[in-house]
Parts: C-alpha cells; sequence; structure tokens
C-alpha cells in the first residue's frame, strides 16, 4: 500500500521503480552528491552521476547559483511582469548571439523565443518553422496568381497564344479559335493539380533514435514508438531518417520532393514551368543523441545534413537541450562539428539546475517577426529564470571559459576509466560512447549468459534499470538507462566529478561486471532484499 500522496502522483511508475530499488527519496543535494533518507530514517550521500537528466553541467544547487537566486527573492524581483520591457531576456539573447558568433564564426544574430521547458521550446521551434514554410507558400500561390494574370493579359493583348504542347502536356484538347478560353482550360487544370498539394500537411523529418520531448507535436519528433504512436492521430506527420547515414537522409528529402504547376512568359512564349513547393517544414536533430543512448553525429553526417537543407530550403534545427550549455566541452555540441542551425534549442543546464527555462534560437534571416503575436507563455522571459541564466553564461564564460574545458577535461578522464572497464570485460560492456561529460555505457545482450535475472530483465526492457537500483544499493552511485536504449547507462556529471569519484565509478562497474560475467544471481539480486536505502 503505498502513503496516499504518493497513490495520487504517480502510483504506477512509482510501483515500477519500487520494485528495482529506485524508489529512494532524496532530501539535499550538492554539486555531484545527493542525500537519501535510509530506511532508518539516517541520511547517507550518493554519487550522482543522472546529473537532472542532463541539467546540471554545474552540479546541484551550486553555491553562486543560490546565493544569485536568493537575492533576487529578498530584493522581490518582479517575476510577473507581462508585457513590459524584459531586460534580463534582452541580455540573454545577446550573451547567447556572442557565443554563436564565437563558436560558429558568424556574425548572423539570433532572436530568441524563450519558454519553460525543453519540449515547449522544440515546439515554439517547430511552430515558428510551419509560420514561415505557410508564409513562403503564400508566396509561391501570389506568384502562380501573378503569373497567371500575366498569362491572360497578355493572351487578351494577342502578344501569345497557348501554345498547343502546353495543351498536350496537360491532356487538354486544342480548342479550335479561342486563345482565352485555352488558357482558362489551362489554369483550370493547374489549379486542379495544385490544389492536393497546397493543402497537404506538411512533414517534418526527425532521425531515429532521436527524442525532443513528450508534448503533442514534440512527441510525435520523437523516435520510441512507445512515446508516440499511442498519440500518432493527434497531427504533425514526422519521416524518420536513420541516423549518420547520410544518402539516406538525402533520400528521405527526395521522397519528400513535391513542385507546383506554374505557366509563365518565358522568352515571349507561355510555358509551364514547376516550381519547388515547401512540403518539409524542418529537420531536426540532436548533436548528439541523448535519450536514444548517447550517440554523436558524425561530421560527414552533420555537413549532409546542412548541404540537404540549404538545398531544400527547409530550416535545420538543431536541439541542443541535452547537448547543450557545456557538456561537451564548448558550449554548443554542433559547433564541434560545425554544423551552424537555423534554429537552436536549448534548455536543461541553462537554468542552472534552479530554474526552469528554456530558449528556441532563430537565424535572423528566418526569423518571421510577427510570430512573437502569435506564440507566448506566461512564465517565459521572466526575470527571475532568466537572471539564473545569465549567472550561468558567466560562470561557464569565466577565465576564459575554464567550465568548458573541465567538461572536456573531466569527460576523456571519465571516458577513459569506462573505457578500461570495457577493455577487462568486452563480453559484457558492448561501447563506451559519447562526448565530454555526455557519456553512454552500453552493455551487451547478456540474456543468454547464464542469470536468469537477466535473462528476465534485459527482454523486457528493464536491465539498465535493474543494474541502476544494484550500482545504488551497492555503491551508493546514482545512475540511469537512456530511455530508449535500456542497455545503454547515461553518465552525465557535473564538471566538478572528482578524480576519486572516477575512481569509485570505474570500480563499481567492475564489480557488475564481475558479477554479470559470472550469472552471479545471488550477488546480483541481493540488493533487493537488502536495501540501503
Ligand atoms: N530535447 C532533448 C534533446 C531532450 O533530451 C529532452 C528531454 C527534451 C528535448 C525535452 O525536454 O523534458 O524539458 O521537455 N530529455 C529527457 C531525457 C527527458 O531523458 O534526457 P523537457
Amino acid at each position: 500500500m503505498l502513503p496516499a500522496a504518493l497513490e495520487l502522483v504517480d502510483s504506477e511508475l512509482y510501483g515500477s521503480i519500487a520494485r528495482l530499488g529506485l524508489d529512494v527519496e532524496y532530501v539535499r543535494a550538492r554539486g555531484n552528491t545527493m542525500w537519501a533518507r535510509c530506511a532508518d530514517g539516517t541520511v547517507r550521500s550518493v554519487l550522482d552521476l543522472v546529473g537532472g537528466y542532463g541539467s546540471l553541467i554545474l552540479g546541484h544547487n551550486h553555491p553562486e547559483l543560490v546565493a544569485g537566486a536568493k537575492r533576487l527573492l529578498d530584493n522581490g524581483v518582479p517575476v510577473h511582469a507581462q508585457l513590459s520591457r524584459r531586460p534580463e531576456a534582452a541580455e540573454l539573447a545577446e550573451r547567447l548571439n556572442r557565443v554563436i558568433g564565437r563558436e560558429f564564426g558568424t556574425d548572423e544574430r539570433y532572436h530568441a523565443v524563450l519558454a519553460n521547458s525543453g519540449a515547449e521550446a522544440i515546439e515554439a521551434a517547430v511552430k515558428h518553422a510551419e509560420f514561415d514554410r505557410v508564409a513562403r507558400v503564400d508566396e509561391l500561390t501570389t506568384r502562380l496568381r501573378e503569373n497567371a494574370d500575366a498569362a491572360r493579359a497578355a493572351v487578351a493583348d494577342g502578344r501569345v497564344r497557348v501554345p498547343d504542347s502546353v495543351l498536350a502536356a496537360l491532356g487538354l484538347p486544342v480548342p479550335a479559335a479561342d486563345p482565352a478560353a485555352a488558357l482558362d482550360a489551362v489554369l483550370a487544370e493547374l489549379g486542379a493539380r495544385n490544389a492536393a498539394r497546397l493543402a497537404a500537411p506538411p512533414c517534418v523529418v526527425a532521425l531515429v533514435g532521436g527524442f525532443h520531448g513528450k508534448l503533442v507535436a514534440t512527441t510525435q519528433l520523437t523516435h520510441n514508438v512507445k512515446f508516440r504512436t499511442p498519440f500518432a492521430a493527434l497531427g504533425l506527420p514526422a519521416r524518420f531518417a536513420p541516423v549518420n547515414d547520410p544518402a539516406a537522409l538525402r533520400q528521405v528529402f527526395e521522397d519528400e520532393r513535391s513542385t507546383v504547376l506554374d505557366v509563365a512568359l518565358v522568352g515571349g512564349e507561355l510555358a509551364l514551368v514547376e516550381r519547388d513547393f515547401p512540403g518539409c517544414c524542418a529537420l531536426v536533430v540532436e548533436a548528439v543523441q541523448g535519450e536514444g543512448g548517447i550517440v554523436a553525429l558524425t561530421a560527414e553526417f552533420a555537413k549532409e545534413a546542412q548541404a540537404v537543407c540549404a538545398e531544400f530550403g527547409c530550416p535545420l534545427i538543431v536541439d541542443e537541450i541535452q547537448s547543450g550549455v557545456g557538456r561537451t566541452g564548448a558550449f554548443f555540441a554542433s559547433s564541434h562539428l560545425g554544423l551552424q542551425a537555423d534554429y537552436f534549442t536549448l534548455a536543461k543546464s541553462l537554468g542552472g539546475g534552479l530554474a526552469k527555462i528554456s530558449v528556441l534560437l532563430v537565424r535572423a534571416s528566418r526569423y518571421r517577426p510577427r510570430f512573437e503575436l502569435l506564440h507566448s507563455s506566461t512564465f517565459a522571459k521572466d526575470p527571475f529564470a532568466t537572471s539564473i541564466a545569465l549567472r550561468v553564461l558567466d560562470l561557464l564564460e569565466a577565465d576564459d571559459g575554464a567550465a568548458y574545458a573541465a567538461a572536456a577535461g573531466r569527460g576523456t578522464r571519465l571516458a577513459e576509466a569506462l573505457s578500461s572497464v570495457r577493455t577487462d570485460f568486452p563480453d559484457v560492456v558492448r561501447d563506451v560512447r559519447g562526448s565530454g561529460l555526455f557519456l553512454g555505457f552500453e552493455f551487451q545482450d547478456l540474456s543468454g549468459a547464464g542469470s536468469k535475472t537477466v535473462a528476465q530483465v534485459q527482454p523486457a526492457g528493464l536491465f539498465g534499470y535493474f543494474v541502476s537500483g544494484f550500482l545504488l544499493h551497492e555503491h551508493d552511485i546514482r545512475v540511469l538507462p537512456t530511455g530508449s536504449a535500456p542497455n545503454t547507462l547515461r553518465i552525465q556529471p557535473s564538471i566538478d566529478i572528482t578524480d576519486e569519484e572516477i575512481g569509485r565509478v570505474a570500480a563499481a562497474l567492475r564489480h557488475l561486471c564481475s558479477v554479470l560475467r559470472d550469472g552471479d544471481d545471488a550477488a546480483l539480486t541481493a540488493f533487493l532484499g537488502n536495501r540501503r536505502f
């Protein structure tokens, strides 16, 4: 029987995590440490590698951010000042532009649309992209109308006639004498043929393994069928291209290529012209896929993504919600690849682990200012969250970007430690991958390796959660798998992770790997009967 309050919040989920020993109550957190309540009422420290699903590049409750938050509240910050000047939001946009300028070597400016959560920023991105696409469709239809009017005028003046070849190409009979009737027939036929195309829903291209949130639109861009298909009828048609396969990505765009038919005066003659139709609303990618199993885009794929988007006039959304804000050793993980987006999205660590804030950044040349009149949120741009985000930027950018260097350096050290475990247990550990402090530790399929427990939990997609319970209770280490790759542990601590902590992680994983190699069910499941927390 659950305590009453727990029955009303996530009772189903709570039941599942309880069976795996993950139903622990954390009472305090600082840096990479969380304190969990033990069965006897005492608290015990735990090394946290989950880092708020990647929200804590600066750790839990960073003292300077906490002090800043207290100051804001003590000073009576007007958290709600909608429809007024928002200098902190403007300053944040300016500072993010400076980072973009530095990391991508561009002086093009990006407009900021502020929001509160990651999924919300992606929804804003898709919404803006569709607003832009519809405006481009309107420009195209205006052009078609103007060309039709010009053709009518030219036919009325007797300057041109509809060539028989045009009528034949459309399968229309050649009328005896009336040029205006011939043109009307052509325009009616074009109208009918174009109508379906103009009314067709747009397509958003996303990647296999991608994750962009769980709201109505974003859930359709999230590849995992478990999250996506129950809500497919709500809309947003997405197509998924395999990650890091440039040719397949191009093929998706080629498949989606479509045109409308126009009549134009070409060299004094009326001719049929095919015009590209903007059917793809956006391509959305993560620079490093997070929830899908920590999979970095290759430079070759990134280049093709950019090329294909430029060629098809399709905006490129780079979702840096998890990979951004310093985690990979640069503010934008995509900057390692030279993958300059038309739209960037940021969230998670931008709020320093204290504030809920996200931002969509749109390249000035693609920005539609009228979007501001259509999109808003009560909490967006609030000076509490934006001020904290500004402090996060101060901390990351201080000392010539020492924090980025720390993410890269600590990440390398951590990756080396994880790789050494893999070297010793290649039969247990399949892969260690990632970038900076955004690492994945993937186990082999061990379901046939002898352990009855593993044979049960791995096919059920619960292996990562099970070993997380083991590491928590046996080693005081908090880790979780990625949701869509349940054999991969996500390891994303803050930049303050120490050598000693890295050593603890490696030792704990070695212990786990040796128990898994031995198929020692008693050792593997002991924690369930002898819980520390
Ligand atoms: N985009 C990416 C790349 C994410 O990793 C997430 C969330 C989101 C968007 C949605 O952000 O939760 O603030 O609405 N990722 C979490 C994870 C859930 O498991 O890594 P949100």
